[in-house]
């Protein structure tokens, strides 16, 4: 049987957006060092090159991976150990948190991206509770669902592994707001009084077809800033702004990869793009990674930041609501990235 047949049709990527074996380079997405950050006497030379180079791979990748960032690896094990004992569980354990029409977040496994299947399940939490958007002119509630029992703590682990990420989240956007030439915290009024972030757990198993599926097909983040942390399987992959290859970001050992999303680009005025990527499923090996999505209150206003622009950069963007974004999904309703249709 041909590999064609192995797998059903709904996963099978359009022929021009497969992965090719050949063209995957590794380790490319630059690594930065976090301590400075960390030190007790901070060194005034060490911040401003760290800002520096936070600055160029934003602008040359608008992805980096980061180490020594201050979080604990033995709660990172744990958050992985609960995602990998909840994907174990039956399918029918797992539908118990199924997400539906009423409760938007949890347990799914299919998820399409560009009208293609992905190959994975996930399940979203948000970190809080209720996580407000606007809907049909009046707000949503978002609860989060957790099994009852199985596994054990699964709440409780999420929770402070979420708490430890909107930390780590709010350093990273102090250091891309310096690297702007921004107040230090310029961004951190977006994520006060009832943010949108949340994390997925994904799971993608090993397919029998790794060269025709794909774990998400290519797609941009939406919110403002993404922070993962990807399993030593490794299967991302970053389009390289500078030749339009896909690049593997090769999994180092307690990093977490950053990209900056939609939101950064319109506020930065497209200094800082956000940039493709997609995941390479593996015929062998499961794969799990954790993003933790950093997206601002559903009643932002995102246009670019006034500081940035001047008579020689006008704004690229009008403004759009977050929140009424993120509830429909609909890239269309707001045209926001459409460049053609955007740009004034
Ligand atoms: C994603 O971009 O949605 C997932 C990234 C990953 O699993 O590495
Ligand atoms: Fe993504």
């Amino acid at each position: 049987m041909g590999e064609l047949e192995v797998i059903d049709p709904v996963f099978i990527q359009a022929p021009e957006h497969r992965p090719k074996p050949e063209s995957v380079q590794a380790n490319n997405v630059p690594l930065i060092d976090l301590s400075p950050l960390s030190s007790r006497e901070p060194d005034p030379g060490a911040l401003e090159s760290l800002v520096a180079q936070i600055g160029q791979a934003c602008k040359d990748w608008g992805f980096f991976q980061v180490i020594n960032h201050g979080v604990a690896l033995h709660l990172r094990e744990r958050m992985e150990l609960v995602s990998k004992q909840f994907f174990a569980m039956q399918k029918e354990e797992k539908k118990k948190v199924a997400r539906d029409e009423v409760k938007p977040l949890g347990y799914y496994d299919t998820e399409h991206t560009k009208n293609v299947r992905d190959w994975k399940e996930v399940f979203d939490f948000t970190l809080q509770e209720p996580m407000i958007i606007p809907h049909d002119h009046e707000h949503r509630e978002m609860w989060n669902q957790w099994p009852p029992h199985n596994p054990p703590q699964m709440k409780e682990v999420c929770q402070q592994y979420g708490a430890e990420m909107e930390k780590l989240g709010h350093k990273l956007l102090e250091l891309i707001a310096l690297s702007l030439g921004l107040e230090r915290d310029r961004f951190r009024g977006f994520f006060e009084g009832g943010t949108t972030c949340f994390i997925r757990l994904n799971h993608y198993p090993p397919c029998p077809g790794p060269d025709l599926a794909l774990g998400v097909g290519r797609h941009k983040d939406a919110g403002a800033l993404t922070v993962l942390a990807q399993d030593e399987v490794g299967g991302l992959q970053v389009k390289r702004k500078s030749d339009g290859e896909w690049i593997l970001v090769h999994p180092t050992p307690n990093a977490y990869i950053v990209n900056v999303g939609d939101i950064i680009q319109v506020w930065s005025n497209d200094k800082y793009e956000s940039v493709e990527h997609r995941v390479k499923v593996n015929a062998e090996r499961e794969r799990f990674s954790i993003p933790y999505f950093m997206n601002p209150t559903h009643d932002t206003k995102v246009e670019p930041l006034d500081e940035l622009l001047s008579s020689r950069n006008a704004a690229k963007y009008r403004a759009y609501c977050w929140g009424e974004f993120f509830a429909t999904r609909k890239l269309s309703n707001f045209k926001k990235l459409d460049v053609e249709n955007v740009q004034i």
